[in-house]
């Protein structure tokens, strides 16, 4: 079974959402094998969003990431990288379809409630960035 990194963002957790967003996780049929709230440093955000660290909004997207706590998250299940971004949704809330995390939590392109893994190689780096083996039960 296929396993991805999912972070529930500064913007939902101050809105008291993780509870919403993990229903639909679970919904889809993703299974939360692990989870943590942590606050990340804006050194940390920066390292973790480090191919992105050319655009524009890089400072922007590390100092919200550091704002307030994220809830960071392994999901598994069949197809667990494709299907956790269809149900986060579009990164742009204004383009994401209806039901979907974003279309009805975030809040802009930039706070915009999730992260998820994009490919399997960037899932078993995220997860090994957050989670040590020991925390990875089956
Ligand atoms: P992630 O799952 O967070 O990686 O989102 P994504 O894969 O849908 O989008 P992408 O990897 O292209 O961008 C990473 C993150 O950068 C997005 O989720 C946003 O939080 C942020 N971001 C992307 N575009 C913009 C933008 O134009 N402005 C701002 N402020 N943030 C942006
Ligand atoms: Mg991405």
């Amino acid at each position: 079974v296929e396993r991805t990194l999912s972070i529930i963002k500064p913007d939902a957790t101050k809105r008291n959402l993780t509870g919403k967003i993990n229903a639909k996780f679970e919904d889809a049929g993703l299974r939360i094998v692990a989870q943590k709230r942590i606050k990340l440093t804006k050194e940390q955000a920066g390292v973790f969003y480090e191919v992105h660290k050319e655009r524009p909004f890089y400072d922007e997207l590390c100092a919200f990431m550091a704002s307030e706590p994220v809830v960071v998250q392994v999901l598994e299940g069949e197809g667990a990288i494709a299907k956790n971004r269809e149900v986060m949704g579009a990164t742009n809330p204004a383009d994401a379809a209806p039901g979907t995390v974003r279309a009805e939590f975030a809040e802009s392109v930039g706070e915009n409630s999730v992260h998820g893994s994009d490919a399997p190689e960037t899932a078993a780096a995220e997860i090994a960035y957050f989670f040590s083996g020991l925390e990875l039960v089956g």
